[in-house]
């Protein structure tokens, strides 16, 4: 069941939660999760938005290239530390994730991409705007740290590749019971 909530009640948790882990689903090929740290809750046009960071290998890209869609799921008890280590340490490549972090789809109302039960604050999105970071406008400090180019740019944790900003459009906002 879904209980409609006023986002704005919720910023401050959304916020608080980012940091430690919060769930960026797609769906295309398959079903998708991936833990993201980094996010922006705003307004961009007029619309409510959730603004999300992607780099170039995660297997997730492609889904949300291909579909243009995305939820967002934010736990309401802390994160669950083995979805957590699924979802943010192995890719939808080599696994499916709804099975192997045992997680509980909830139908989606607008978009095409379900919530996840265990994780049930939702934020169903629609792309309107992708936009890829220019790693030469990146300030060198934070370049140098976050953007290491000696690596390999395609393993799990590979953190070589710009990020694409993805500025989705928060089409429904509510929580699983
Ligand atoms: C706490 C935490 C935060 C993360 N934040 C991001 C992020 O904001 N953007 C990103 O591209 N990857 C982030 N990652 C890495 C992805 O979750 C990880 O590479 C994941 O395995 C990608 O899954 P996929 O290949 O199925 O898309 C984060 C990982 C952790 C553990």
């Amino acid at each position: 069941m879904k209980e409609k909530i006023i986002i704005e009640e919720y910023a401050g948790k959304i916020i608080e939660s980012l940091p430690k882990g919060i769930l960026l689903n797609s769906q295309y090929t398959k079903f998708n999760s991936m833990v993201i740290g980094w996010g922006g809750l705003g307004t961009v046009w007029g619309k409510p938005t959730f603004t999300v960071y992607v780099r170039e290998h995660r297997y997730t890209k492609k889904q949300l290239d291909e579909s243009g869609e995305f939820t967002i799921s934010v736990p309401m008890d802390g994160i669950i530390p083995s979805v957590a280590k699924i979802c943010g340490t192995q890719s939808g490549r080599d696994i499916n994730k709804e099975q192997t972090a045992h997680l509980t789809l909830e139908p989606p109302e607008v978009v095409h991409v379900p919530g996840i039960k265990e994780y049930p604050l939702t934020l169903e999105c629609k792309i309107l705007y992708a936009q890829r970071q220019e790693l030469e406008r990146i300030p060198e400090d934070i370049r140098v740290k976050m953007y290491p180019q000696n690596v390999d740019g395609t393993y799990y944790m590979a953190n070589r590749d710009a990020h694409t900003a993805y500025i989705g459009e928060i089409v429904a906002a509510y929580m699983i019971r």
